[in-house]
């Protein structure tokens, strides 16, 4: 493949939509083709789960989640990311694989193994080449994400489950650390993205 793939994450409120948009236009302006996407979602079956995972009133098992991430994310590799890729453009993807370690595996208890499991069934062995983590103490997404916004499922979750989804993120940096970078995401956007450029020039 000659595409280049790559996935943003971080704690809900670290800002990486702001990114995520900038990186897009990044790459257009130097004649790449860009597709933008998103986890849950991507897809029309991915935008009903998300709805479903995002919207839902009642609590849903742990496991549940995951498995609804993966198919969702088993049906945008297969026809999303995978062909735009195999056509050489550059797919730049709001959350992946990483979010469900960090949210239902340290988040929510469920077990790496099983999620390495669904990992490889659904993945076969693709990884992004870039994953920019964007890193803010829970408190501080806590803070960004205000309180007169309506939140979803995730969202309204406390702090303690938001510092163990970003010990769950910086311990994924540290187990692959040639593909994911830390970026420092509490100073302000202009900051930010000069650690984001300075990444980025050598892709
Ligand atoms: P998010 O990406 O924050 O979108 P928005 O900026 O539009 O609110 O919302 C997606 C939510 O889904 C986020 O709270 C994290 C959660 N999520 C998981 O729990 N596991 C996953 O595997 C993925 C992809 C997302």
């Amino acid at each position: 493949m000659m595409g280049l793939f790559i996935t943003i994450e971080g704690i809900d409120g670290a800002g990486k939509t702001t990114h995520l948009k900038w990186l897009g236009s990044y790459f257009e302006v130097r004649g790449r083709q860009v597709v933008v996407t998103r986890e849950p979602g991507g897809t029309p079956l991915g935008e009903s789960l998300r709805k479903l995972l995002l919207e839902s009133d009642g609590a849903i098992h742990p496991e549940t989640e995951s498995l609804l991430m993966f198919a969702a994310r088993r049906e945008h590799l297969e026809r999303v990311i995978t062909p735009a890729l195999r056509e050489g453009k550059v797919v730049v993807c709001d959350r992946f694989t990483d979010a469900t370690f960090a949210y239902q595996g340290w988040g929510s208890g469920v077990s790496p193994a099983r999620l390495d499991v669904l990992e490889e069934w659904v993945q076969r062995g693709l990884q992004p080449d870039l994953t920019l983590f964007f890193d803010v103490p829970a408190l501080v997404g806590q803070q960004r994400l205000g309180s007169d916004r309506q939140r979803d499922r995730f969202e309204r979750e406390r702090t303690d489950f938001f510092e163990r989804v970003r010990a769950g993120y910086l311990d994924r940096a540290a187990r692959f650390p040639s593909r994911i970078r830390i970026i420092d995401a509490t100073p302000g956007i202009d900051i930010v993205r000069q650690s984001l450029e300075h990444i980025v020039a050598s892709y």
